[in-house]
């Protein structure tokens, strides 16, 4: 699949190269306070930092079609990753985003452009019908970002990713092609993104403050 280049202003998505490695690394480790508690993690265990082997895995994903690893930049430098993954086609033509800034660049829409960009990408040209985004109920900036685009709120999913070395709960967001007249960016653009749709209900919000009651922790 062909990883296209996005430009809206000063941000740019750009496919993520194997030359990207040591940048992204120095990134990654300049802002580790900044991103370590958002982080997905494996359930399996700790891992090292291998940003080569990360690379090598979004690139494979991204060869069988079921991902698009982007390299987010800001006037012209790199400012974070956003990975469209989980693509699938057919019935359920369905794909979920995540990503990351660096905290300098953070309050600067950079990550609202990037997810629209490639939230219209995925929509017109791959021709997806479903874009998802999960955020964890702490993530106050990420649940800015969906707000601001009108991702309309879908539930509690609970213990559902493994981040910074726990099961997470997640709000789970999402957009269908047929809610769009005029894609995400000029809806937002525009200011007829609904600021409403996001908004999580008070019984989830109130049920993610207590953790889902396990019987074995692994
Ligand atoms: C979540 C994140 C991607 C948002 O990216 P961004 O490009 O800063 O997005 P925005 O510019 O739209 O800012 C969103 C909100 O973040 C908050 N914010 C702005 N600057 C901030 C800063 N320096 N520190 C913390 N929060 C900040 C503001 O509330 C802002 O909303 P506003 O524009 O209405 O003021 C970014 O904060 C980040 O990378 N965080 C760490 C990793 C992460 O959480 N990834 C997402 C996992 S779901």
């Amino acid at each position: 699949m062909v990883i296209p280049t996005l430009t809206e202003g000063a941000v740019t998505l750009r496919p993520v190269r194997l030359r990207d490695a040591r940048p992204l690394e120095r990134a990654l480790l300049d802002n580790r306070a900044w991103l370590q508690k958002w982080e997905a993690t494996s359930p399996y265990g700790p891992t090292g930092l291998d940003t080569r082997a990360s690379i090598r895995s979004l690139l494979g994903n991204a060869r069988a079609g079921r991902g698009l690893p982007f390299l987010i930049e800001y006037e012209g430098e790199l400012a974070g990753q956003l990975n469209v993954s989980s693509i699938v086609y057919g019935s359920l033509s369905s794909a979920s985003i995540g990503y990351w800034v660096t905290e300098h660049v953070a309050g600067h829409n950079v990550t609202p452009t990037a997810v629209a960009l490639a939230t219209d990408h995925c929509f017109y040209q791959l021709g997806l019908h479903r874009m998802e985004i999960c955020i964890r109920p702490e993530n106050t900036p990420s649940l800015r970002v969906v707000e601001k685009l009108g991702f309309r709120y879908e539930g509690l999913r609970r213990r559902f990713i493994h981040i910074n070395g726990a099961w997470r709960d997640h709000f789970s967001f999402a957009l269908v092609s047929e809610e769009l007249a005029q894609g995400v960016l000029r809806r937002w653009q525009s200011g007829q993104a609904s600021q409403d749709a996001a908004r999580v209900t008070s019984e989830d919000r109130a049920a993610s403050a207590f953790p889902l009651p396990v019987v074995r922790e692994h």
